[in-house]
Parts: structure tokens; sequence; C-alpha cells
């Protein structure tokens, strides 16, 4: 029968709420079990051996975005990554940068998604004039609803924000899940927002005029959401709309 290898892990520690504490790496190792993920030896060190060891999960299954982490220099989910993936079995853990250290492994991705939100207003805008309860509601046309549902699949993991190298200079950039959300809402018929109320919230240096194209959120996003063509899209839409402004 094959013997289990050793992983090693180095992660990062650090609580910023424990006064005099400092950065650093620290050494764990572990026998490795067949489909072991990230996310599954992360609990197995917390309960055998650290249990001030910090990182998040709510969902274990790629849905909450919870466990987003850097594992060896990339970004991505813990809970959907194989130790199996690593054949000298070693595996390096960092926090998401771009985010509010919480501790460790653990960033406040929920306070950015929160302010973007506010930020940027992302949720529906319907016309004013329809709020009559009365009226039937209208069944979305099936193509659109597609498209919508395609957006959808955003689970908020701030992967993609941690992968451009435009949001790690300028912390005011919108980035990849702030464009796909406007795109989500600007598909959505029955958002009453104009061309032009999108274009005073992304179209500036901070939204879509500000991507340098190196695609490092589609090239990491988890749900392969995608960030090329919609980013290309609201480019284009917002090119035409500061043409129609200029001119009137
Ligand atoms: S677009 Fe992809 S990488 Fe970005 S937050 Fe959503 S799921 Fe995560
Ligand atoms: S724990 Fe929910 S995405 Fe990993």
């Amino acid at each position: 029968m094959s013997q289990s290898r050793i992983l090693t892990f180095n992660i990062f520690r650090y609580d910023p709420q424990q006064p005099g504490d400092k950065p650093a790496m620290v050494q764990y190792q572990l026998e490795e079990t067949p489909g072991m993920t990230v996310f599954i030896a992360l609990n197995r060190l917390r309960a055998e051996q650290d249990p001030s060891l910090q990182f998040d999960f709510v969902c274990r299954a790629g849905i909450c975005g919870s466990c987003a982490m850097v594992i060896n220099g990339f970004p991505t989910l813990a809970c959907r990554t194989l130790t199996a993936k690593y054949a000298d079995g070693n595996i390096t853990l960092m926090p998401l940068p771009g985010f509010e250290l919480i501790g460790d492994l653990s960033v406040n991705t929920g306070k950015f998604m929160r302010e973007l939100a506010e930020r940027l207003k992302l949720w529906l805008h319907p016309d004013e004039t329809q709020h009559d309860i009365h009226l039937i509601e209208k069944p979305m046309d099936p193509e659109e609803a597609a498209k919508l549902y395609e957006l959808e699949r955003c689970v908020e993991c701030g992967v993609c924000v941690s992968a451009c190298a435009t949001a790690q200079m300028r912390d005011t950039f919108v980035g990849a899940v702030g464009m796909m959300k406007i795109a989500r809402f600007e598909l959505d018929s029955r958002d009453a927002r104009s061309a032009e109320d999108f274009y005073h919230v992304i179209g500036t240096q901070d939204g879509v005029f500000g991507c340098m194209t190196l695609l490092g959120c589609q090239d990491n996003c988890p749900k392969d959401l995608p960030h090329m063509q919609q980013i290309a899209y609201l480019r284009r839409k917002m090119a035409g709309t500061l043409i129609t402004i200029s001119k009137a």
C-alpha cells in the first residue's frame, strides 16, 4: 500500500489586534489524505496543531467566496484547490492583497464589497412609475435571463481585485468585480438607468478607462466570469456615451 506524503505549509501569520505582534511565515507539516483540499488541510492544522490560525470559510463548496487566499502565488479559493496539485508538497499561503487584514489569512472582503455597492449603487433602479403592486409581473426574455444569470454567478470572493495590478496600485479603482456588477445592471431591462447614468459611475480612470487589460481577473476568477468581454463592451459603450455627452 502506498504511503501518504507529508505536506509542508508555509503560512503567513499576523494578528493586527495583538499589540506587538509582527508578520511572520510559520511552517507546519501535515499528512496528506485522499482528495484533500487546502481548506481541509487548514481545518486540520487548526484542530490538531494551532487553534489560533485565522482563515474564513462558510460553504466549503465554492459558493460563498469566503475562503479566497493566495496559494503558491495565485489568488484562488482554498476549498476548490486540491493539495495533490502541488507535486513537491510545498504550499505557501498568504492573505489576499488589497483588502483590510483581519488576521493571518482572513481579510475583510465584506467591507470592500459593501463600500463598492454603495459607491456604484449596485442595486436595481426600476422606473419610478412602475411601483404599482397590482401590475402583473412581466416575464423576462429567456435570453436576457441567461445573460444575467451568467454575471450573477459572481461569489464576491475578491480574487479578481487581488489579481489586478491596477487595483493594487490604485485603491480607488473599482476593479473587475465592480465592472461585472455594473454590466449586470446595464443588461437588465428592468433597470431604468441610462448609459449616461452609468457613465457618471464608471466612465473614469477609476472605472473602465483605467483597466490596462492585463486580464489577471479573467485568468484567476474561480467562477470563470467573462471579464474581458464585459469590460470591452462597457468601455465601447462608455466611449460612445462620452461622444454623445460632448456633442450635447
Ligand atoms: S468576478 Fe470572479 S474573481 Fe471577481 S469577485 Fe466575482 S467570482 Fe470572485
Ligand atoms: S468556503 Fe465558500 S467558497 Fe470556499
